[in-house]
């Protein structure tokens, strides 16, 4: 792999499938991850210097969670937004309509806990009038458990996919990584999502060593064997406040894979965008595995992403972000918008660092310095 995947690479609106590029200390290196500069970010179509179009936004819609996920939030909590630093939902939307005539094809809701946000049904409505400008996909990340209410509604929205996390099918686990109760409802609530219509319903699984790599065939039967549910387990990344490498450990791609593999047979369907996918033959659904750690797929990164607050960021795993929201209340154009937008691809490096220089740096930026993942969205 390597020098290989710039000739053939196309830039075009919609994101090429590249292979996946082996993690390692050269991560942020282009020539290492397939990648040559191809002249300057553009707008138009959201080019970073790479190439690379970015088709995808995954917009942040408020920082609360009902669950306290160990993995994704620094125990003594994230300070309260103050009310007026989140972006109504006049701004969302004025801010989702210019990055879909800018080339974004699909739209993901992310929280915190995007079902914690009041009238968030009405936001979902908005965001699904974008279809008529050029969407294609919207969905949603949630942890489901105020799920079910919202369903109809959301669905006569244009809410096309659902990804919803859960790690645990034991209640006293579940209490144990993310301090609350709720195991059964959501599970009940992710049964339910699956017979609703949706284009596609995912289980998200984070898998860490010693926590919960004993359940994986089980979470795998429970949802993607008898429901058209894909189940992914994902690799468990480094996040301000997250207790990586302390009480919480990673449980690599490759071994996820030799665990599946003791009891299931995977056959290999290519990527969907961030997840090896396989099929399990007698399964509805299908089994995905998200490497962000030990084979980062960076070459292939279509994504953006829009905080809570209003903030531009073209990488999860890089600090650097541009507001974009104190411009729009001062009365940006949209010219104006698409030109911050457009500086903060050019910041885009080619891939992400690796874990360790991630940890530094989070911790180099100090207490509330870095965003924990409940802050960014996933
Ligand atoms: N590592 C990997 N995935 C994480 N998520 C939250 N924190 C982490 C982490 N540290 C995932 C959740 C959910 C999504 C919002 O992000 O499981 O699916
Ligand atoms: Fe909430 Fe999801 Fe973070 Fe858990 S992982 S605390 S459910 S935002």
């Amino acid at each position: 792999m390597g020098s290989g995947l710039a000739a053939s690479y196309t830039p075009g609106v919609d994101a090429l499938r590249l292979p996946v590029v082996p993690a390692g200390p050269r991560a942020l290196d282009a020539a290492a991850l397939g990648l040559t500069a191809q002249g300057d970010a553009r707008a138009h179509g959201l080019f970073d210097r790479y190439g690379r179009a970015h088709t995808y936004l995954r917009i942040s819609i408020i920082e609360k969670c009902n669950l306290r996920c160990r993995y994704c939030m620094p125990a003594e909590g994230v300070p309260l937004l103050p009310r007026e630093d989140l972006l109504t939902f006049e701004e969302i939307e004025r801010l989702a309509a210019l990055f879909v005539g800018l080339g974004v094809r699909k739209i993901r809701v992310t929280g915190g806990e995007p079902l914690v946000r009041r009238d968030v049904d009405d936001l979902i409505a908005r965001l699904g009038r974008l279809k008529a400008l050029g969407l294609h996909r919207l969905a949603m990340t949630s942890n489901a458990l105020l799920l079910k209410q919202h369903i109809p509604a959301m669905r006569a929205a244009g809410l096309d996919a659902v990804n919803l996390s859960l790690d645990t099918l034991r209640p006293d686990r579940f209490r144990a990584i993310t301090l609350r109760d709720g195991c059964e409802e959501t599970i009940d609530a992710i049964r339910t999502a699956a017979a609703a219509g949706f284009e596609k319903v995912k289980v998200n699984a984070v898998v860490m060593a010693g926590v919960n790599d004993d359940e994986l065939v089980d979470l795998a039967r429970a949802f993607a064997r008898d429901l058209p549910v894909d189940v992914r387990y994902i690799e468990y990344m480094p996040f301000e406040g997250n207790h990586w490498g302390e009480a919480l450990k990673m449980f690599p791609a490759a071994a996820i894979r030799a665990r599946l593999e003791e009891q299931l047979e995977l056959i290999p369907t290519g990527f969907d965008e961030t997840a090896a996918m396989y099929r399990v033959p007698g399964f509805l659904g299908s089994i995905g595995i998200i490497s962000s750690m030990t084979e980062p797929f960076c070459a292939t990164c279509s994504r953006t992403r829009l905080t809570a607050d209003g903030h531009f960021r073209w990488c999860l795993l890089d600090e650097g972000e541009l507001d974009l929201r104190g411009p729009l209340r001062d009365g940006a154009t949209d010219g104006d918008l698409a030109g911050l937008i457009e500086e903060g691809l050019r910041r885009k490096k080619p891939g992400h660092a690796p874990a360790d220089e991630l940890l530094s740096v989070q911790k180099a930026a100090g207490p509330g310095g870095a965003r924990s993942m409940i802050r960014i969205g996933g």
